[in-house]
């Protein structure tokens, strides 16, 4: 069997999830779907970075030990991703013995190998993106204040004796994979703006500790008692502690490496310099893809908690369902661009892609179907249908696995819409009304019976990206849950109905919103 890794980053507990947060899960879920049906063994993992600055910070305001802080805020996570259907396999907390043991294991590992050396460091840090920024990526000018280049808040100024893992030995290493490999950094943007980086630029060694003094919460560093590990080297390291790593065999043998890495594009150096630098380090390979997303803004912005704009998710979601929610994120705009967040954009897409095309094709089949044949669907009635719509459901395991391979959730989406169109077109154009008029029986039931087939075949492909929607229809069509799933769906074949089958049409899948908000 085929295996499949993704991976989402970890998220960081300091606050809530808002729309940003669930956009990459989404994304992954309706991945670690696909894959599933095709027949992959599926290991989607998840889960929260606990650890660092930021978070010991939010913990004091909050009066909480960072531990109970820790806990609180990643529960809230994990009770996000029921309410949105994510499937994860697994959810791995930074703080969890797996994970600290398999860091401890990497310092001893790397320090053997001399990768490791221990430095005075006098710079630049930006507590919010747990950043060292050396000083020519932020300006000259001593009469302004020094600001993230990143994130644009205030820089503070340290000195104090580290620990480095020596990336610029590696730096040619890592061009030439790049180079060589390019599907592994993806948009091309993202790998432009990495390889423009690492060509134009000698690499500066990563602090990877900090002492003890100025911060407690991390793991100790293994190899002095006077040092916790910088947030980013600990929490990079839970793509692999996940899998079982130091031990190479089990999950490390059968999953490693990932397929793929999802991430948003704000933290496209750390998982695609540091990272690959800290595998190539260890003797393993790299994943094979770190696909980086765009943002969700609001009013030009990016929506982020510092900015005060963000979206909950729960409240999108009541007021418009999951289904609809998981499938505006990954329609409205291309994975890796940006995107702007609405009611009047989520209504929109509600009202046309889902009440009008979806939800009236599979209220017209089904409504046609009791009023013709009393709700029972014939077995082989669309045998000889030999037409466009029929060839373009059938292509559609192939057409969304490959938009899917490469991220492109809105592509796979529109093939599907592009079936559902077809489907609706074929009513208007076929008339079953008027074929029962002229008692054209043979005619109407080839029409009936490929309006049903490709009904079950669009269920079956919008199940990765609305997966209670999909059951619903399915449902509707008079079929059983289990077979939904079913890994046949990498061969669709037309026929599908093999007795007798009573739709049980029951509410529209989608009603329509009456109301466009602002
Ligand atoms: N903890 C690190 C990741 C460590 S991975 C080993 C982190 N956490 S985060 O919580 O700040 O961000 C997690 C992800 O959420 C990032 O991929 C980030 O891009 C994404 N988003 C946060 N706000 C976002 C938007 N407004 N829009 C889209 N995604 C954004 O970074």
């Amino acid at each position: 069997m085929k295996k499949y890794y993704l991976t989402t980053p970890l998220y960081y507990v300091n606050a809530r999830p808002h729309i940003g947060h669930s956009y990459t899960t989404v994304a992954a879920d309706a991945l670690a779907r696909l894959k599933r049906m095709l027949g992959y063994e599926v290991l989607f993992l998840t889960g929260t970075d606990e650890h660092g600055q930021k978070i010991e910070r939010a913990s004091k305001e909050a009066g909480k030990t960072p531990l109970a802080f820790a806990d609180e805020l990643s529960a809230e996570f994990k009770k996000l991703w029921e309410v949105l259907g994510i499937s994860y396999d697994d959810f791995i907390r930074t703080t969890e013995k797996r994970h600290t043991d398999a860091v401890k294991h990497v310092w001893i590992a790397m320090e053997k190998a001399g990768q490791i050396h221990r430095q005075k460091y006098e710079g630049w840090y930006c507590t919010p993106c747990e950043a060292f920024w050396p000083a020519r990526e932020i300006g000259h000018d001593d009469a302004k204040p020094k600001v993230c280049p990143q994130c644009n808040r205030g820089l503070e100024e340290i000195q104090e004796d580290n620990y480095f893992f020596a990336l610029a030995k590696h730096q040619d290493w890592l061009i030439q994979y790049i180079e060589a490999h390019p599907g592994f950094i993806l948009p091309e943007s993202r790998r432009n703006e990495t390889l423009g980086f690492l060509k134009n630029n000698t690499l500066n060694d990563l602090c990877i500790s900090r002492p003890k003094s100025r911060l407690s919460w991390g793991i100790e560093v293994p190899i002095s008692a006077d040092h916790v590990t910088y947030v980013w080297f600990d929490a990079l390291i839970n793509y692999i502690s996940a899998l079982g790593y130091p031990a190479t065999g089990g999950r490390m043998q059968r999953f490693w490496p990932a397929d793929v890495h999802l991430i948003g594009k704000d933290i496209l150096r750390p998982h695609t310099v540091y990272w690959p630098i800290m595998l190539h380090a260890l003797g393993l390979e790299p994943p094979k893809m770190v696909f980086a997303h765009g943002w969700w803004m609001v009013d030009q912005a990016k929506m982020s908690k510092s900015l005060g704009n963000v979206v909950n998710p729960v409240d999108v979601v009541k007021e418009y369902g999951i289904d609809a929610y998981r499938y505006f994120l990954l329609r409205e705009v291309p994975f890796g661009s940006d995107g702007t967040y609405s009611d009047a954009a989520i209504t929109l897409r509600y009202n046309v892609d889902l009440a009008n095309d979806l939800g009236n094709l599979t209220h017209r089949t089904l409504s046609m179907m009791e009023k013709y044949y009393g709700g029972v669907i014939a077995p082989d009635g669309a045998a000889d249908a030999d037409h466009a719509l029929r060839k373009a459901a059938e292509a559609l395991p192939q057409t969304l696995e490959a938009a899917c391979d490469r991220m492109m959730f809105h592509e796979a989406l529109a093939e599907i819409w592009t079936v559902i169109t077809l489907a609706n077109r074929y009513i208007d154009d076929s008339a079953p009304w008027a074929l029962k008029k002229q008692g054209k029986d043979a005619e109407l039931m080839r029409v009936m019976s490929s309006l049903c087939e490709a009904l079950r075949v669009i269920a079956q492909a919008v199940w990765p990206f609305m997966p209670a929607s999909a059951a619903k229809i399915w449902h509707q069509l008079g079929l059983e849950e289990p077979d939904l799933v079913s890994p046949s769906f990498a061969k669709v074949r037309w026929n599908y109905f093999r007795q007798p089958t009573l739709v049980r049409k029951g509410d529209p899948v989608f009603p329509r919103r009456e109301t466009i908000l602002k």
